[in-house]
């Protein structure tokens, strides 16, 4: 029986393997570990207990404001002993966080074959996504089998010399973590969703906000601020804005919007919160990723917060804008939006880019064949 050994440390990671590590566990065939390093700690938290995973290891690394130097020393070392303890044959990653690129370099060290979900997504500029961008290409060197979520990502990878045979077109499995999720929250009472519902105006149109990219740091985060103290001030609208733990998001946020009335600051929300919430807004503004590929399936205009994206799919589709961190360009395409009608209408489309929800089970037959 093969040892498989999935890792992953952050909230967007935990999301989307979480389907991978339900296929997996389930399966006889494979004999299946789950490692969490735990580069985020409640963040992370918050979804293993959504999805009812208990890691088999937990490095549990985590420091405040911890920097890239520390953090990849610190996983490689750590998967080195998980993977004397459990000699994996293959390692599953996921995307391009610091645990991606250094539990890539970990497995390679250990001779398991590497296994890349949600590979092929470039930018092609190593500082936009900083340091995504690096990261994601490392693990696609490392990397023996390649889960592509779209076509424009396996053909980034077939471009780059990696052979058709070791890559599958999968879909986003953001997108099976979504259907799930939604079927459990309306099958249960949930506290978080019971309190949003008595502390926000859902009489005005919400505006929902997320941010934390590194590149933004410092004076992006400054002009997102402004930006969007001048919708609140501008348009009758309630912004809501789970503002990300990183304390170089936590200080500017809290110093420029903590008190104007019609902008709510909130604690991150627990995933199945954050959907309910996402299906309840008008227009998303953010600078993530995943909040990319959610929101066509949901039909929800989002403005992107970044000059570049390695997700052009939702661009294409009419469903995303990007807007930079320019103060009067995210004020002067939430206005439009939030004033003209048609060009809501227009972009506010159900698109399914990013699959129909079987990319985890697509991963789990083509490594049966291995
Ligand atoms: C990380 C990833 C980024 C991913 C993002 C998702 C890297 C370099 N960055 O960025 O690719 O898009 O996660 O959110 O891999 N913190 C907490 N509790 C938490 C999480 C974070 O307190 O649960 C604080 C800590 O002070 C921590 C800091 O945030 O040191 C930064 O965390 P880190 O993972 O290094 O960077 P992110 O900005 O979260
Ligand atoms: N999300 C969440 N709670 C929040 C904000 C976001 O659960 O308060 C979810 C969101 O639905 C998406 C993922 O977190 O699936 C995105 O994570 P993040 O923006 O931190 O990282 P990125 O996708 O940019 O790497």
């Amino acid at each position: 029986m093969k040892n498989i050994l999935i890792v992953f440390g952050t909230r967007p990671e935990a999301i989307k393997m979480a389907p991978v590590v339900k296929e997996f566990k389930d399966n006889v065939n494979f004999n299946t570990r789950v490692c969490v390093t735990a580069q985020h700690r409640e963040m992370l938290d918050q979804v293993l207990d959504f999805f009812e995973i208990r890691p088999d290891f937990d490095l549990n690394l985590m420091k405040p404001n911890q920097n890239l130097y520390n953090l990849t020393a610190e996983i490689i070392l750590g998967l080195k002993t998980i993977l004397e303890k459990f000699p994996a044959d293959f390692v599953f990653v996921h995307g391009d966080t610091t645990t991606t690129m250094a539990s890539s370099i970990a497995a390679f060290y250990s001779g398991a074959k590497v296994c890349h979900v949600e590979a092929g997504l470039r930018t092609y500029n190593k500082y936009a996504p900083f340091p995504e961008e690096l990261n994601r290409q490392i693990s696609a060197r490392i990397a023996d089998f390649h889960f592509a979520p779209t076509l424009k990502s396996q053909e980034n990878l077939l471009k780059e010399n990696i052979s058709i045979e070791n890559i599958l077109i999968t879909g986003n499995t953001v997108i099976d973590a979504l259907f799930f999720a939604v079927k459990k929250v309306n099958s249960i009472n949930n506290h978080t969703i019971e309190s949003l519902k008595n502390i926000i105006n859902f009489e005005k149109d919400i505006v929902l906000v997320t941010g934390h990219r590194r590149e933004n740091h410092g004076k992006g985060f400054i002009n997102i601020c402004k930006a969007l103290k001048q919708v609140a001030e501008q348009n009758s609208v309630q912004i809501i804005y789970p503002v990300h733990m990183n304390p170089n998001v936590q200080k500017p946020v809290n110093e420029i919007l903590k008190n104007i009335n019609n902008i709510l600051l909130i604690d991150p929300l627990p995933y199945e919160a954050f959907l309910w919430l996402m299906e309840k807004s008008k227009l998303i503004i953010t600078d993530s990723g995943g909040i990319q590929e959610e929101a066509p399936s949901l039909g929800k205009p989002v403005l992107v917060m970044r000059e570049t994206t390695e997700r052009p799919e939702a661009v294409d589709a009419g469903t995303v804008i990007l807007v930079g961190t320019n103060t009067e360009k995210i004020v002067k395409e939430a206005n439009n939006l939030l004033q003209n009608d048609s060009e809501y209408e227009r972009m506010s489309k159900l698109h399914n880019p990013y699959g129909e929800g079987k990319a985890s089970k697509r991963i789990l037959n083509f490594l049966l064949k291995k």
